[in-house]
């Protein structure tokens, strides 16, 4: 099944090999053939994340697809429904839909199309942009299910969010206050203004403060660092609170770490689903959730875009124009 135009090719941007982003590059691939349970979306916008970079490196999950390059990353879209599969009942053609799928699997929306599961998906708000939604996908994702699945946070609780400024925490700081928390947050100086804009209650200039004797100790983290900010985040945790960490590869001791000062440790993996999508489809529709869209590259600037990840200091999120 393929969409209307004449042309049974589409742009993408693909990984060749593991390694700098030299190994980017332009290509046409077929678009995408529908399965059933199946969408195919020609993108208008999509977003990237630090496993995108760390998968281009050789990390991430690259052990995933190491046998099947060139491969075409990315997991985070916003666009239009061309064409869905005959079960797909739910979505049609001409719907705006944005989405983070099929993860861990390459969600392969470097491309001008995709094929994606319609469990996966959900109407875009028409007050908001499709560069808007598509920066609210794994980042959102992931902090909606940090703060709901691992927590239990109700109005008062004290939350610690690190890195408040990036892709995750901008996310996590908006989820936390909806929730009733009282919320601090760290970034460098020059993101205070906009963690406060935020609605932060309290704020950590992590560069000049230590954070764990900063404030008082607080109910539940979510720590986006990983290493020995899980060492010096317990310090500040109430015994019986909880730490989330989110970074794979740096946090695989948190749960010993905050059992010995009686407290839980999670480690999570973000996961695409259709209902989480739907909430955080309500809180942008709602204003209550926004989209800190510091960036936005052409589709052709893939290897900028993946450079301003890897600085380790986006702001929000970044988002690049199919
Ligand atoms: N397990 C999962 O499912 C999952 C899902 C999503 C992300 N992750 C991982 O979580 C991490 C964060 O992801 P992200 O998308 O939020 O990254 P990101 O957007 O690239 O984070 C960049 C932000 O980190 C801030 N930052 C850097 N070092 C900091 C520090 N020491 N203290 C406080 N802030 C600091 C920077 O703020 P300044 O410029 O102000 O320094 C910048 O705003 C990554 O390792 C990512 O791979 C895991």
């Amino acid at each position: 099944m393929h969409p209307t135009n004449n042309s049974l090719d589409m742009k993408v941007i693909q990984l060749t090999a593991f390694g700098d982003t030299h190994h980017l590059s332009a290509a046409e691939f077929p678009i995408p053939q529908l399965r059933l349970g199946e969408v195919l979306v020609q993108l208008k916008a999509i977003s990237i994340n630090p496993i995108d970079v760390k998968t281009r490196a050789g990390k991430g999950i690259s052990a995933l697809i190491k046998d099947r390059l060139p491969a075409i990353l990315g997991w985070d879209f916003s666009g239009i429904i061309t064409a869905v599969a005959p079960d797909v009942k739910t979505f049609h053609p001409g719907d705006e839909v944005f989405a983070f799928i099929s993860f861990p699997e390459p969600g392969q929306t470097y491309a001008e199309y995709v094929a994606a599961p319609a469990d996966q998906i959900t109407l875009k708000p028409a007050n908001i942009s499709h560069h808007q939604a598509a920066a609210a996908t794994l980042a959102a994702m992931t902090a909606w299910q940090a703060l709901t699945r691992y927590t239990e946070i109700k109005a008062g609780d004290r939350v610690l969010i690190h890195a408040a400024a990036g892709g995750v925490g901008h996310y996590a700081l908006q989820m936390a206050k909806y929730l009733g928390a009282h919320v601090t947050g760290t970034s460098s100086k020059e993101n205070e203004t906009l963690l406060r804009d935020l609605g932060a209650d309290e704020y950590i200039d992590y560069k000049t403060q230590a954070f764990e004797t900063a404030i008082a100790p607080v109910d539940y983290i979510l720590d986006t660092i990983g290493g020995d900010y899980i060492d010096r985040s317990v310090k500040i945790l109430k015994p019986g609170g909880t730490i989330v960490s989110i970074p794979s590869g740096l946090n695989e001791s948190v749960t010993e770490k905050a059992a010995a000062i009686g407290a839980k440790g999670h480690t999570m993996k973000a996961q695409p689903n259709g209902k989480d999508m739907n909430t955080i489809a309500y809180f942008l529709e709602k204003g209550i959730v926004h989209s800190h869209v510091s960036k936005t590259f052409a589709f052709s600037e893939m290897a900028q875009a993946h450079k301003l990840i890897e600085s380790g200091h986006t702001v929000g999120k970044i988002t690049l124009t199919i």
